[in-house]
């Protein structure tokens, strides 16, 4: 068992013999003292933290933004870490040059964060419009210069076409495979490659934390409420990675995360890509995973409403074979799933879209960007001839857990999708949940919310309202 975890920092390889479940923000700070990676919150939420992760895909190497302060050393073994320093070479970067022309830093406290947010972007899309500048910059805080300066400079970057990130070639990767497992100072960290390598670990390893992305157990590390003495990381699982698909349906292994998922159903269900889009933040959801998502069972995980309306299954595995459930029979109770010690969420799948389908996913939360759900609902209805043959609605932030309205679902069925049946149809919602009250919204808030969002998903598809990608 190794006890360096091997990487690349700023395109040297370089060897960190430390506990995998340090924060990459604190190892970057103490050990080879690059400040220019900053401390805000410690929560995934502000980008002060801000840097980037590299993985070969093809001939080339890809990166995406990640909060450093939430991602464990771990995490980034056979990997290429870029920081805000490496990203200046004998010239500053574009971004850089285009921040400091635009006067678009005052404290600079933020700004780090946001160059390397802003060079992840253009190293990823050559003439980002302005849609894609806010999506990049939703997960950076500025509390001080201002929004208009900063994506003033980024669309001067998007002018100039773009710009790539120096760091190593793919080839540079070829001793550099992550390795199975990693332990140092009390804490191990393993990497299986296979599901069958996956499967066995967790049935020899119980206790063991199964981590996907690492967004929601990351938190707890960062505010040092938690040590990870025994890891299984499904990063490079190899099933569990893979976006499958069948003549009716779309499959993700649990280890796919949210930006990989969003790629992929932008065309099939627009509705369901704009939620994604306000799903944390580019950070966040190019970390965290669809199986992370479930795997947490929160009633305020945005991910179930969506996957349960749109009919997805959920499979799950362990050495004793696999089974298959509807999502929704997934959750139990408060936290409670199905999932047994020795299984792994393996992958989730969802049908294709059907003719005559209409499908509408709603967040409302105090902000429009990187916040929690107070209400998340989700509709999909498939009719002909202007009857509705069937439905399926479903609900987070309403219950312990995400739950259908079966009800109101019926209430639906049948009916010419009318104000009558809107009306009947929010009655039964109302009478079907016992919300609670928290400071993100009251009992009788939640259930007038979720009432309302039936008139608001009829007016969508009757063509009333705004077109749902422009939101
Ligand atoms: C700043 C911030 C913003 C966020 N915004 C949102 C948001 O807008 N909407 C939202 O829904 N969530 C949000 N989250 C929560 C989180 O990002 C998501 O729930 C994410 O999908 C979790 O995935 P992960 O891979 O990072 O999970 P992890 O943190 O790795 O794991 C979460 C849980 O799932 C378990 N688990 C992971 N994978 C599996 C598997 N394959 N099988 C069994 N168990 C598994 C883990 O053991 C753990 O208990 C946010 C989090 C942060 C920090
Ligand atoms: S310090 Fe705020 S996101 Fe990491
Ligand atoms: S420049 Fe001060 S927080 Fe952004």
């Amino acid at each position: 068992m190794s006890q360096m975890i091997k990487f690349f920092l700023n395109g040297q390889k370089q060897e960190a013999s430390v506990r995998p479940d340090m924060t990459v923000l604190d190892w970057l700070r103490s050990a080879p003292r690059l400040t220019g990676t900053k401390e805000g919150c410690a929560e995934g939420d502000c980008g002060a933290c801000s840097v980037l992760i590299g993985d070969p895909h093809g001939d080339s190497v890809q990166y995406h933004a990640a909060n450093s302060c939430i991602l464990a050393m771990g995490q980034i073994d056979g990997r290429s870490l870029v920081t805000v320093e490496g990203l200046k070479t004998e010239v500053l970067h574009p971004v850089q040059a285009a921040m400091a022309e635009n006067g678009s830093s005052q404290c600079g406290f933020c700004t780090p964060g946001i160059v390397i947010s802003l060079a992840g972007l253009a190293a990823n899309n050559v003439k980002p419009d302005d849609h894609a500048i806010h999506d990049a910059l939703a997960g950076n805080l500025c509390r001080c210069t201002g929004y208009r300066p900063i994506v003033e400079a980024a669309r001067k970057v998007a002018g100039g076409g773009g710009a790539a990130i120096s760091g190593p070639q793919v080839a540079a990767f070829a001793n550099l495979d992550p390795q199975k497992a990693i332990s140092a100072d009390g804490s191990t960290f393993h990497q299986p490659g296979t599901l069958a390598d996956l499967l066995q670990l967790r049935k020899d390893k119980p206790d063991a934390l199964l981590l996907g992305g690492g967004t929601d157990l990351g938190v707890a590390l960062a505010d040092y409420h938690t040590d990870w003495d025994e890891v299984i990381s499904l990063a490079h699982v190899r099933e569990m990675r893979v976006i499958g698909e069948t003549e009716n349906h779309l499959s993700f292994g649990a280890a796919v995360t949210w930006e990989e998922v969003l790629a992929r159903v932008a065309g099939s269900y627009p509705s369901f890509a704009t939620l994604i889009r306000r799903f944390g933040s580019t950070q966040i959801r190019s970390m965290g995973t669809i199986g992370g998502n479930i795997g947490t069972a929160s009633p305020i995980g945005d991910g179930p409403p969506a996957l349960i309306a749109l009919g997805a299954d959920v499979e799950l595995a362990s050495l004793n074979g696999r089974r298959f459930m509807a999502l929704e029979d997934f959750f139990l109770d408060y936290r409670k799933t199905e999932l047994r010690a020795d299984e792994v969420i393996a992958s989730v799948s969802i049908p294709k879209p059907k003719p005559g389908q209409e499908f509408r996913v709603y967040k409302i939360s105090k902000r429009y960007d990187q916040d929690i759900s107070t209400v998340c609902a989700a509709f999909s209805i498939t009719r002909e001839d202007g009857q509705v043959r069937s439905a399926r609605i479903a609900f987070g932030g309403m219950a312990a857990i995400p739950r259908r309205a079966l009800e109101a679902e019926r209430v639906l069925v049948g009916s010419q999708f009318d104000a009558k049946a809107v009306d009947a149809c929010a009655a039964a919602i109302t009478a079907a949940f016992k919300p609670l009250s928290d400071w993100r919204g009251s009992a009788d808030y939640r259930l007038q919310v979720a009432a309302n969002l039936v008139e608001r998903f009829w007016r969508d598809v009757s063509g009333e309202t705004v077109e749902v990608m422009a939101l």
